[in-house]
């Protein structure tokens, strides 16, 4: 999903899964050259699913993360709002303590550390709750969805649309401003709002019911917020801007 926009955006040359598995060392080394910043979007994104396969995970988003990070010139490693457990109460900023509840959320903070200490001209960057076009998202599982939906109203964070990120990290890339950085969309919200604003602004008649989280058990914990802010002056369009942009361009 991520991906597709920041091939867009950059017009940078796009290798899916079948084109290169960065897990295979050797072919990321034939594929990447020196000179090469990488936007690494590459990632398993199954978050409960990475409770069972855990070392899968791990072997994709740190293994095939420091491949990538040992061959480019500079790398952009995508990471997420799943680094902290959400305890915290406020904002999220870069230099905020991490603390993963689940396995995804290990994966990726292992991703962060395997990139850095390949590459010293990395650019860690975490967002939230991505959907954009091209890949299954929120707004979509919404707006296929009946009558009636139960959405929980317990988790806070902020859905940030994969146009304005990949915008953002096209910009980052061309500074050498390395280190950690978060870029979410501005404002918060919780999925039950999300889904309110996706059905008023779709024009859909939906009618949405907020539940817990404890109402829908899943396999993997999320942070009840995971709201991000910026110490390092990031600032995107709003989660509701986010929303109208998805919209106007998905098909
Ligand atoms: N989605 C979110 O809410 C969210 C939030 C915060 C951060 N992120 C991060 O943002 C990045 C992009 O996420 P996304 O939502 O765009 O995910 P996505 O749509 O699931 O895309 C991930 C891509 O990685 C590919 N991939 C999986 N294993 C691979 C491997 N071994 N070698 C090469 N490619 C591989 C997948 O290919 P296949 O489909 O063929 O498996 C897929 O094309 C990821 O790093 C993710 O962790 C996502």
């Amino acid at each position: 999903m991520l991906g597709q926009d920041v091939a867009r955006v950059s017009g940078g040359l796009a290798m899916s899964r079948a084109e290169l598995d960065v897990t295979d060392a050797a072919a990321v080394k034939d594929a990447i050259g020196p000179g090469d910043l990488v936007f690494n979007c590459a990632a398993w994104t199954n978050v409960d699913g990475a409770e069972e396969h855990e070392d899968e995970a791990t072997r994709i988003n740190a293994g095939g993360a420091r491949n990538v990070a040992e061959a480019a010139g500079s790398v952009v490693y995508v990471s997420s709002d799943y680094v902290f457990d959400g305890s915290k109460g406020e904002p999220y900023a870069e230099s905020d303590p991490t603390g993963p509840l689940s396995a995804y959320g290990r994966s990726k903070l292992a991703g962060e550390l395997a990139t850095a200490e390949a590459n010293p001209r990395h650019f860690v960057v975490r967002s939230s709750w991505l959907f954009g076009a091209g890949g299954r998202n929120f707004v979509e599982t919404m707006l296929g969805l009946g009558p009636e939906v139960r959405v929980v109203d317990d988790q806070v964070g902020c859905p940030t649309f994969t146009g304005h990120l990949a915008e953002a990290l096209v910009e980052l890339a061309r500074t050498e401003d390395y280190g950690i950085h978060h870029m979410a969309a501005s404002g918060q919200c919780s999925w039950f709002e999300f889904a309110r604003e996706i059905f008023a602004r779709a024009g859909v008649d939906t009618r949405v019911e907020p539940c817990t989280t404890e109402d829908f058990p899943r396999p993997a914990p999320r942070p009840a917020y995971s709201v991000m802010t910026s110490e390092r002056g990031h600032s995107l369009p709003s989660w509701q801007e986010g929303l109208e942009a998805y919209l106007g361009v998905r098909v």
